[in-house]
């Protein structure tokens, strides 16, 4: 027995000792959180301070975008031969009558290469004219949003969504990239191989942003949606994506980044809970090479996440955080957001959020700047989601 004790307790202190050189053990205590000082959104490179709109657009937006392609996501393609689609499938009687389902193959070619991203989408009938869609990056099983309807998951919760007008469609990571560190490359990438030897060359998360503006491409061509009125969702990884997408593209007209955490909407230099240099190695595949060199190293950084949440300005912008992810960097979200309040400022928009943030379960639904943190694990649920369209009516005015 004692033997087994000691063979436990080497065990685990060899486990321990391995994890804290992968750099694992992460701080939870917001005592050690290092001091630190982020880069000025509103200060441009040459030092001038951003006063107006104008600027904002002309110049330090620009700027921004620049320095997140050079050191973080990585450069976003932005021109392809063609894009074609066809109907797949097309179902009128859906949820009882409720939807039409579209099963949607977009074809995208460049370099004589053609890529496919599978669309599923649910338009209800009860509407008049033209609708608003949701549209959720899947980086979750594609169970979850099975277009049969036999299998429901409140990651994304069509039927509900249908319920509150909405038009609910969604795409899966694998299509543009598969998540994972050797095969990410047989998708988009095979399109843009140059990407591939840049040091600034888009990886994972660029390409599924790509992804989600190749949709919204089809949508433009869609009669039954509203194009103007897409709102973008996505969770964690698929957050981080989200975030890059609209601030890329800017015919999103609403984004949401649910539980996104590091290089998502959480600030980096805070280095709670995940760091870059954690991300970095366990999913290399995710961002530009450049990005590496700033593990450890976020102060050395021209951007933090505030100025990319920023970027997304004036359009409306909703992030959560649930109570049991501290990986995610709750606090260092919410900081985060209250940064990029400065740049609504400048269109005279203003924001709601409190100076602190919201009690749990507490949701900041009237504002251009939308948060909260659910009680819970880190996911997508159906109490995000109903926020969602909270946020969605107060801002698309249904
Ligand atoms: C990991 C990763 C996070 C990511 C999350 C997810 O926890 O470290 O950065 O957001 O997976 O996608 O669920």
């Amino acid at each position: 027995m004692q033997h087994l004790k000691r063979f436990a307790f080497l065990f685990f202190a060899i486990l321990i000792k391995a994890q804290a050189q992968n750099g694992v053990v992460a701080n939870y205590d917001e005592s050690q959180v290092p001091p630190y000082t982020l880069p000025d959104v509103l200060k441009t490179t040459t030092n001038r301070t951003v006063r107006d709109k104008e600027t904002w657009e002309k110049v330090r937006r620009p700027e921004i975008i620049k320095l997140f392609e050079e050191n973080v996501y990585g450069q976003l393609p932005k021109s392809y031969e063609r894009l074609t689609y066809s109907i797949k499938n097309e179902h009128g009687g859906a949820m009882a009558g409720k939807a039409t389902l579209k099963e949607v193959v977009i074809e995208v070619v460049e370099n004589n290469k053609p890529l496919t991203i599978n669309l599923v989408l649910f338009v209800p009938t009860k509407q008049q004219g033209q609708v608003p869609v949701f549209l959720l990056i899947n980086n979750r099983g594609k169970e979850n949003t099975d277009p049969t309807r036999s299998h429901k998951s409140d990651f994304w919760p069509a039927e509900m969504i249908i319920d509150s007008g909405y038009a609910i469609a969604a795409f899966h990571v694998s299509d543009l990239a598969p998540d994972d560190s050797v095969r990410y490359v047989n998708g988009v990438l095979g399109l843009y191989p140059q990407q591939l030897t840049a040091n600034d060359g888009m990886r994972a998360i660029g390409a599924w942003a790509w992804g989600a503006s190749r949709v919204l491409d089809y949508f433009e061509k869609d009669a039954a949606i509203d194009a103007k009125k897409v709102a973008l969702v996505g969770h964690s990884r698929g957050g981080k994506a989200s975030l890059w997408a609209a601030a890329e593209d800017q015919r999103f007209a609403l984004c949401i980044t649910n539980c996104s955490g590091n290089t998502g909407a959480a600030l980096s230099r805070r280095r709670f809970g995940e760091t870059i240099s954690r991300i970095n190695t366990t999913f290399p595949h995710w961002f530009a090479k450049n990005y590496k060199k700033f593990n450890d190293n976020e102060a050395s950084l021209p951007v933090d996440q505030h100025m990319l949440l920023a970027t997304i300005a004036p359009r409306p912008l909703y992030a959560t955080n649930a109570t049991k992810d501290l990986w995610a960097d709750p606090k260092g979200t919410f900081l985060s957001l209250k940064q990029a309040e400065k740049v609504y400022a400048l269109y005279g928009i203003e924001s709601n959020l409190p100076a602190n943030p919201p009690a749990t379960n507490q949701p900041v639904i009237v504002s251009p700047l939308g948060y909260h943190i659910r009680e819970g694990e880190h996911n997508l649920t159906a109490y995000d989601w109903n926020n969602f369209i909270k946020f969605a009516n107060v801002h698309f005015k249904k």
